[in-house]
């Protein structure tokens, strides 16, 4: 297949363009696009067929569900069962944005969508290209993100092209992502509502307008054997480079203090390693492969590059990574959930 790159950041004859791709969608393609948390492989979500080509594009495993895409809030009634009360409070103050709810689904949507679950994952996106597609094509889009099964998600379109190259029909340049990781999912099923994923919309925002909200058990744990996460995709292998990524926790100059230990012993061993490292920190490391993910004052920086800086270490053939854990809490949890399956939960506490 031919896949065509088209322009989106340069808005000159934005709408013909976007006509286009809606009338790709609509036939049954693939168009990859971006919206503010990562790039999106959309296919239309009604249409069970090209639903399926997602999951050949990517490689994804097919009991793993996709999130469907929306511009406005009628378009819920052709794909769910009614609104709830936490559903409706969820979308009046965080949509469009980066918020996946869990909803009942309607008849409508194909088995391949939703893996077969009696739930949909829905989304209004925050991105003008995403939702100018969405209206262009005037069906749901069905999306996950834009990578290869089991790599980092794309932030850039670069990503996209290097993964998705031959596999798509249209690949839609919108820049870089502003958020830098996948969405909430919120399961909005459940009272109270739970968190299956953390995301741009932080437990703390989330804690603004419901009393209660429960985290899905073992979100920063690895997945063993008798626990199943309720979001199917979290018990998959994710966002994982080629390098070796293994996590360092602690206090921040016991964490450079162990990570400069760690280096001297790859390096004694011809082993080419890097560490994923903060701008406080960056400086610590000497000749190594260094990069920084962001500032630690400022960690919505470091989710914005989190996937491109781990990217880049298999750009530079780096083999073992090192990657300084931050603090928790905000933006810091979705951080910390990705970074620890970056590294399947190799984590070292120091
Ligand atoms: O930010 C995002 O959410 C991006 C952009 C493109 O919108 N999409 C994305 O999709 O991250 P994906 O497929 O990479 O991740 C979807 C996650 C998976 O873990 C999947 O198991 C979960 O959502 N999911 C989808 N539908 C679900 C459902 N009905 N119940 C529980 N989990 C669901
Ligand atoms: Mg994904």
């Amino acid at each position: 297949m031919k896949t065509r790159v088209i322009d989106c950041i340069d808005k000159t004859n934005i709408l013909d363009k976007l006509n286009d791709a809606g009338k790709i969608l609509r036939e049954g393609g693939l168009v990859v696009f971006p919206t503010e948390t990562v790039y999106g492989l959309g296919a239309n979500a009604l249409d069970s067929e090209a639903s399926k080509a997602i999951f050949a594009a990517k490689g994804r495993p097919v009991d793993n569900p996709l999130i469907v895409h929306i511009y406005s809030i009628e378009q819920l009634s052709e794909i769910t069962n009614g609104i709830n009360t936490i559903a409706r409070k969820a979308m009046e103050a965080f949509w469009p944005g980066p918020l996946t709810l869990i909803m009942e689904k309607s008849q409508n949507v194909p088995d391949a969508v939703t893996a077969g679950l009696n739930t949909v994952g829905v989304r209004m996106p925050k991105n003008d290209v995403a939702i100018a597609l969405l209206k262009a094509a005037g069906v749901p889009i069905a999306a996950p993100s834009a990578n290869t099964s089991g790599k980092p998600s794309p932030t850039k379109a670069e990503h996209v092209i290097f993964d998705m190259d031959g596999k798509v029909d249209v690949i839609l340049d919108g820049g870089p992502c502003d958020v830098g990781l996948e969405s909430t999912i919120l399961d909005t099923t459940s009272t109270p509502p739970t968190i299956l994923r953390p995301g741009g919309v932080t437990l703390e925002m989330l804690r603004g307008v419901f009393r209660d909200v429960a985290l899905d058990k073992g979100l920063l744990k690895k997945p063993d054997g008798d626990f199943k996460p309720k979001a199917p995709g979290m018990k998959y292998t994710h966002y994982s480079p080629d390098a070796d990524v293994t996590v360092v926790e602690g206090r921040t100059e016991d964490v450079v203090e162990h990570i400069k230990e760690r280096l001297l012993e790859c390096s004694n061993k011809g082993i080419k390693a890097g560490v994923l490292a903060t701008d406080e920190t960056k400086g610590f490391y000497g000749e190594n492969f260094i990069i920084s993910v962001g500032s630690r004052e400022n960690p919505i920086t470091i989710a914005e590059n989190l996937f491109d800086s781990l990217r880049e270490f298999d750009k530079q053939s780096i083999q073992v990574v090192f990657a300084e854990a931050v603090a928790n809490n905000g933006i810091g949890l979705a951080i910390m959930n990705r970074m620890n399956k970056a590294a399947g939960f190799k984590i070292e506490k120091v």
